[in-house]
């Protein structure tokens, strides 16, 4: 059964923004555009006129790509905006809340909170791991959940939800409520996307992205992929002309290109340097522990993590502080093995903690 039904009751009722028409070989009067197009000539299409409302060989190409149809995708300007149009599609300000494991993506509280919807968090502990206790989320969900977001493997923790915990999720939420995984490291983990369940759960939603595995952050573009009539909200509640031909085109010549080809070889590659310096880091007198990760960052427990930060901040390397959600715990990006050869040279030097 559909979860349409459970979204904002105002969103249920809009129609998408209706948008001057483009077709090619007119004179287009209707859109107040500029007649003139100054800087177009990098661009197969000119810039003097408004992209398409919704980029259809984009949205084509990323739906072949990712392994769904066409009209179960939206094309969004990274999954952040994919979170943040769920949440305004289906929380009432004020009524209805998101349950998500804890820690986890701090985007999910952030845009609940943009539109004041409540966030029921489930702790995961660092004992079992942060294995996700899918009854936990389950007995915390109560009539104005709209939205459970799973991000599988975890960030910051690197775990990876079991395919069968999570169908059991979605099949108990049923009607209820829509389970979001958020997939923006899937491409570093053992297990396939949660896509391919698309056409069995209406109530799935899972979210994908360019930014990490394929490389490509500064292009801003990622997808919602879910039941084709929760696309369609979706859609009402997404700016019309959110991709920019620029981008619109850089995505295009991607996909088409062998690009993604070779970002799946560098993948293998920062796997199997995630597994190096998981090993090397553990070795260090001062790690405490380093958790398993099927993503491309690892997180691990130090005797003084603001010390380790500092220190390494010192020679120009960058980590991620946990401390405030985990005491001692930090982040970090699995990197180049010359960066990495860089981290560890420097923990060499790391002494009296
Ligand atoms: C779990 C998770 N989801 C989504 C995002 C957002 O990615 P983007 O908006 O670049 O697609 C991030 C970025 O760090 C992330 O860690």
């Amino acid at each position: 059964m559909s979860i349409v039904h459970r979204a904002r009751p105002e969103i249920q009722a809009l129609h998408a923004y209706e948008a001057a028409a483009q077709v090619d070989d007119t004179v287009r009067l209707n859109a107040n555009e500029s007649p003139h197009s100054p800087a177009s000539a990098h661009f197969r299409r000119p810039l003097n006129r408004y992209p398409e409302v919704r980029p259809q060989r984009l949205q084509a190409a990323m739906a072949a790509r990712f392994g769904c149809a066409p009209g179960q995708l939206l094309v969004t300007r990274g999954s952040s905006e994919a979170i943040d149009l769920l949440v305004r599609t289906f929380c009432r300000a004020g009524y209805d809340n998101i349950v998500t494991p804890t820690p986890s993506f701090s985007m999910y509280r952030h845009y609940a909170e943009v539109q004041n919807a409540a966030v029921i968090e489930v702790a995961t502990r660092a004992e079992s791991d942060f294995m996700i206790d899918t009854t936990a989320l389950l007995t915390a969900c109560d009539d104005e959940t709209r939205l459970v977001f799973v991000c599988s493997p975890n960030n910051p923790t690197g775990t990876q939800l079991a395919r069968a915990d999570l169908v059991g999720l979605i099949e108990s939420l049923s009607d209820r409520a829509a389970v979001v995984v958020d997939e923006a490291y899937v491409e570093f983990s053992s297990e396939n996307s949660a896509i391919e369940l698309l056409d069995r759960y209406p109530n799935l939603v899972v979210l994908r992205t360019l930014s990490k595995a394929l490389g490509f952050a500064g292009v801003r573009c990622g997808a919602v992929a879910a039941n084709a009539d929760i696309i369609r909200l979706l859609n009402v509640v997404q700016a019309p002309y959110a991709l920019a031909t620029p981008v619109v085109e850089c995505v295009e010549d991607i996909l088409q290109s062998d690009q993604l080809g070779a970002a799946e070889t560098l993948v293998a590659s920062i796997v199997t340097e995630r597994e190096r310096l998981q090993e090397d880091l553990a070795q260090y007198p001062f790690v405490d522990k380093v958790w398993p990760s099927e993503a491309n960052f690892l997180l691990i427990r130090v005797a003084d993590s603001g010390r380790l930060i500092e220190h390494c901040k010192s020679r120009n390397i960058l980590l991620r502080d946990f401390a405030n959600e985990l005491r001692n715990c930090l982040r970090i990006t699995v990197g180049s093995r010359e960066e990495n050869d860089k981290l560890l040279r420097a923990l060499d030097t790391l002494q009296g903690i």
